[in-house]
């Protein structure tokens, strides 16, 4: 799609993927518009939209029939907005149900209403497979989910599936990885094992591995992911519902760990994993991208150590809107 002069929406537009996608969107001459009600305990930041003329709907995505005629006219929707933490989701399981679940599906029955057919791309997550039965992971490994945030996304994937089915919109489910890069939420513990990783490198702190460090990720850079957003949205009634996204290579958690340690001069340690870490840990991932790549002709381009360099390069420069001191 050329997006100049389209409309879009883009749902947890101030959070780490969401705003990266707006401001690519608003790069490319799209008319964007984020709705994102900033969500105490998730990723959202003001300062990832600076320098973008961008306006935000300050409301949660349950409420989107609400501004009816904000989002009247709407070419495609980049539904981004929820809660990414495993560990909250076990202590608060309601609070998560409500954020991933109940939320995302009184926005889609928003959406059939006002533009019934529109285009929606929306993140799912690799949690929804649960512990591999067998790696790569392809689409069609058995989705088992091991903690609520796996489970209640995978719910909200099922209502896009089945409105698509209908025709009630037009969407497209993409199963991410572990996303990093500029505007990840540093701050905040809970978010994933990269933003811990990124953050004690650039504190010149220990980081810390849980387990033996040899469990495998495949960490996909957020251009990268940016890209599969836009070309997905770009195309209509794609053959397959659920895409996966991985990154370009499968690392174990150590060498990941290792090459931020290195670039932030600081020691690597490895711990038994706390209190509640280890019932909703799945070992290794990593992604068979291959259907993506065949449906859209998308394929992660940014290696590891480069995307580490940038993400580092930008937090250096923005630090204090990340890691205030
Ligand atoms: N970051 C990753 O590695 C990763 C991996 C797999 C899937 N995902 C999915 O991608 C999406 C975006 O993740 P992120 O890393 O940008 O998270 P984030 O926490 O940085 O951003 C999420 C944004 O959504 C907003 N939000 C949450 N619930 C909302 C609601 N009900 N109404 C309005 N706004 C709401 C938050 O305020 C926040 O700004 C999430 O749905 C997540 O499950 C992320």
């Amino acid at each position: 799609m050329n997006y100049t002069g389209k409309k879009v929406l883009v749902t947890g537009g101030l959070g780490f993927i969401g705003s990266n996608l707006a401001c690519r969107l608003a790069e490319a001459g799209a008319k964007v518009v984020v709705l994102d009600s900033s969500v105490q305990g998730c990723g959202a930041n003001r300062r990832n939209l600076a320098g973008y003329d961008i306006p935000v709907i300050d409301d949660d995505i349950g409420n989107a029939a609400r501004h009816a005629e904000r989002l009247r006219g709407l070419e495609a929707v980049f539904n981004m907005a929820g809660e990414i933490s495993h560990i909250n989701s076990m202590r608060d399981p309601l609070r998560d149900l409500e954020l991933n679940t109940t939320a995302q599906l009184r926005f889609l029955l928003a959406l059939r209403a006002m533009q019934p057919g529109v285009r929606v791309v929306y993140a799912s997550t690799r949690q929804v497979y649960g512990v591999p039965q067998f790696l790569p992971i392809t689409e069609s490994h058995p989705v088992n989910p091991i903690d609520f945030n796996g489970v209640h996304k995978n719910a909200a994937a099922s209502y896009h599936r089945l409105l698509n089915a209908s025709g009630d919109v037009d969407a497209t489910i993409l199963r991410l990885t572990n996303v990093y890069g500029p505007r990840m939420a540093l701050n905040i513990p809970e978010q994933g094992v990269l933003g811990h990783f990124f953050r004690r490198a650039l504190n010149g702190e220990p980081i810390e591995i849980f387990g033996h460090g040899e469990q495998q990720r495949d960490p996909v850079y957020i251009d990268d992911v940016v890209d599969a957003c836009l070309l997905c949205a770009s195309r209509h009634r794609l053959p397959h519902a659920n895409l996966n996204v991985g990154g370009p290579e499968a690392l174990p958690l150590a060498e990941i760990a290792g090459a931020l340690a290195a670039a932030g001069g600081c020691e690597i340690r490895f711990r038994d994993f706390p209190e509640g870490h280890k019932s909703i840990d799945i070992g290794s991932y990593s992604t068979d991208s291959s259907r993506i790549a065949a449906t859209i002709g998308w394929k992660p381009v940014t290696l590891f150590p480069a995307g580490v360099a940038k993400t580092l390069e930008y937090y250096r420069e923005h630090r204090s809107h990340y890691l205030p001191s």
